[in-house]
C-alpha cells in the first residue's frame, strides 16, 4: 500500500519522504485540510483529527502533532507551538528566555496512522536545549533555536541525521515497530 502522509508542512512532508524511503515503504503527500481542536494533549489532537478524515472517506493514512516543550517555560509553547510560531516566532522564544539558566527543551511528535482498519497513534521525543540566539538555514519551524546534541541547530543537521535523532524519527520508528506487529 501506499501510505499518505496528510500535512500542509513542506518540512514535515520532506522528513516523511525519507524515513518512508528509508523503510522501504511508499508514501504520498495529501493536502487535505482538517480541524485541529484545541487540546492540552497532543494525541487528542491526532485522534480527533483522523476522525475528521475518516469521515471523509479517507483511509490509509498518516498525520503528525507535533510541538516544542520548554522546561524554563512550563512546557510553553507545546500545543501552542503553531500559533506561538506564527506570532512571537523564534525570537519571540529567545527573547522569552533571555537570562534563563536552564535552556532544556523536548519536541514531541504525535503520529496518528490509519491502515487495514487499525488505528496506530505514537509519541516520539527529542531532548535539547534552546540555543542562544539562531542558527541553520535547513529544517522548518523551531529548527534554527534547537540543538539536540549542544553542538549544531536542527537547522544546521542534514535531514537524513535530524530523522535518525528527531521526535519525529523517534515517533516513526515507534509506528514501524507497531506496524510489524498482529493485528
Ligand atoms: P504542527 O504539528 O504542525 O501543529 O506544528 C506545531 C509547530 O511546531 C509548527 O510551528 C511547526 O513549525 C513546529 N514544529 C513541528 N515540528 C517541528 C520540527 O521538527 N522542527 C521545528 N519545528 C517544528
Amino acid at each position: 500500500m501506499i501510505f499518505k502522509v496528510i500535512t500542509s508542512n513542506p518540512g514535515k512532508v520532506r522528513e516523511y519522504q525519507e524515513a518512508f524511503a528509508s523503510a522501504g515503504l511508499e508514501a504520498e503527500h495529501l493536502r487535505l485540510a482538517y480541524d485541529e481542536v484545541q487540546s492540552s494533549d497532543l494525541e487528542e489532537v491526532v485522534s480527533k483529527g483522523m476522525e475528521e478524515i475518516r469521515r471523509k472517506g479517507v483511509r490509509g493514512f498518516i498525520i503528525d502533532d507535533s510541538g516544542l516543550f520548554v522546561d524554563a517555560l512550563n512546557g510553553f509553547p507545546g500545543v501552542w507551538s503553531a500559533y506561538a510560531q506564527k506570532t512571537i516566532g523564534n525570537k519571540g522564544i529567545l527573547k522569552l528566555m533571555e537570562g534563563a539558566e536552564d535552556r532544556g527543551a523536548e519536541f514531541r511528535c504525535c503520529i496518528g496512522c490509519d491502515v487495514g482498519g487499525r488505528t496506530i497513534i505514537v509519541t516520539g521525543k527529542c531532548r535539547g536545549a534552546i540555543t542562544s540566539e539562531e542558527s541553520g538555514s535547513d529544517g522548518f519551524g523551531f529548527d534554527p533555536i534547537f540543538s539536540h546534541d549542544g553542538e549544531r541547530s536542527f537547522a544546521e543537521v542534514p535531514l537524513e541525521d535530524k530523522n535518525r535523532v528527531s521526535h519525529r524519527g523517534d515517533a516513526f520508528r515507534l509506528l514501524l515497530a507497531e506496524l510489524g506487529k498482529e493485528n
